[in-house]
């Protein structure tokens, strides 16, 4: 087992653009990280550079504290896991699970004693005997990550490993493999683009977008403070609504002002950003999850009235889309997400989540009041966070014209 480093690597494939810039970020020792972001964002380069399939434009990257940027991947005593799973189709499941423990000159009678340890560990003990043609996907699935366990490595990579699974299977997979990794408490970076399974699995996860590292914290504190518009519309489902808000000073208050709907911010909503104070006087993007926007039936004025366009029976919630004259904030993830056209540009979408019982219907008339606790605010140049402390994304990547040099420099330290 070891720690991970990413210590300000970026990579080009091209030597014109970078597709990651400036990661930086430490996996501890026995970690499970989750590297999320949606498709293209740099997720499989960054697992790629790790494995040593891929070289490092700039920057260094250490295991256990050693740098390993000229590291051959055979060398680097870290497992993979990829998505198509990559089975020999003519080797049975043992000689599938064994495969890497043979190549490495491991004597046969220990190789099988690891094999079967790994089969039992994985429920597999009855199929060892079959071929991947006679195994079902998540079996399939578990040959993989046998393979992965039986070398007893470093670390564990794993890019999407659960996307060729069906919906059902993935999400008993994802618990299975989370334990897993609890159990044998082998340092895992696990890739994925669903959030869910990121929320799901993760002691901690970083949150990439267009190739820079956006938020890396625990789930809980990832869902709670989201660092920007990015982090704050690509976690939770369905995403955070976020709305134009015009703040200002009147009678020793601080007032927030969406549409027509204005109410006071306490003190501690102040407190805990301090931004606002900061931005009186201005517009920015307020942000409120589904389950936090209160729904009344029947319009009165303190609050922001709307029309209900659709409700989703969900089963145990119903998911209310509601159309009310506020302007919204268009933000990268959230467009998306599915909307309904709009006559024009100054009413929004809502979504509210709510209690089966309350039996909203298409059609009506409601406000919405918004509970100032549960509300997150933004800068809407930048999308980054008003809270106090909150990281945002990185600001000093490497331009393009470090690029060349730094693609040179690397060319010449692998000839050394
Ligand atoms: N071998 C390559 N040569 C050139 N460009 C590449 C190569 N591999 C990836 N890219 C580009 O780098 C960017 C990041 O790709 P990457 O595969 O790391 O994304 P990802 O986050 O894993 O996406 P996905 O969720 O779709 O798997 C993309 O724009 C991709 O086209
Ligand atoms: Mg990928």
């Amino acid at each position: 087992m070891a720690s991970l480093e990413f210590d300000a690597v970026s990579k080009s494939y091209d030597q014109q653009h970078w597709t990651l810039r400036d990661l930086s970020f430490t996996v501890s020792d026995g970690e499970f990280l989750v590297l999320v972001g949606p498709s293209g964002c740099g997720k499989t380069t960054a697992l790629r550079m790790l494995a040593g399939f891929e070289d490092i434009s700039q920057g260094e990257i250490r295991i256990g504290g050693v740098r390993i940027n000229e590291t051959p991947p055979r060398e680097r005593d870290i497992a993979m896991v990829f998505q198509n799973y990559a089975l020999y189709p003519h080797m049975t499941v043992a000689d599938n699970i064994g495969y890497g423990l043979k190549v490495r000159g491991m004597a046969k009678a220990e190789r099988r004693a690891r094999v079967v340890k790994t089969a039992e560990m994985l429920g597999l003990s009855a199929e060892l005997d079959r071929k991947p043609s006679q195994l079902s996907g998540g079996q399939r699935q578990r040959v993989a990550m046998g393979r992965a366990i039986v070398r007893e490595p470093q670390a564990f990579l794993m890019d999407e490993p659960l996307s060729n699974l069906d919906a059902r299977l993935r999400v008993r997979m994802r618990t299975e493999i989370a334990r897993l990794q609890r159990d044998l408490n082998v340092t895992t970076v696990y890739v994925t683009h669903d959030q869910v399974e990121a929320m799901t699995m993760a002691d901690r996860v970083a949150v990439m977008n267009g190739g820079l590292l956006q938020q890396l914290d625990t789930p809980q504190r990832i869902y709670a403070h989201p660092a920007n518009l990015f982090v704050a519309t690509f976690i939770g489902s369905p995403a955070m609504n976020i709305l134009k808000a015009d703040l200002s000073k009147r009678d020793d208050q601080v007032w927030c002002k969406v549409g027509d709907y204005s109410f006071p911010l306490p003190a501690s909503t102040l407190n805990a950003n301090p931004g606002i104070r900061a931005a009186l006087g201005t517009t920015i993007a307020i942000g409120v999850r589904p389950n936090a926007v209160t729904v009344t039936g029947g319009q009165y004025p303190n609050g922001l009235p709307g029309e209900v366009r659709i409700a989703e029976g969900l089963g145990s919630e119903v998911l209310a889309h509601i159309e009310v004259a506020a302007s919204r904030v268009e933000t990268e993830a959230a467009s998306e997400a599915p909307d309904l056209p709009l006559g024009h540009t100054d009413t929004s979408i809502i979504v509210a989540s709510l209690k089966e019982e309350s039996l909203i219907a298409r059609g009506e008339r409601v406000t919405l009041t918004f509970d100032s606790e549960h509300i997150h605010f933004f800068d809407p140049q930048t999308g980054a966070s008003l809270r106090s402390g909150a990281a945002t994304a990185p600001s000093s990547a490497p331009t393009l014209a470090d690029l060349s040099t730094a693609v040179q420099a690397a060319g010449a330290e692998r000839v050394v």
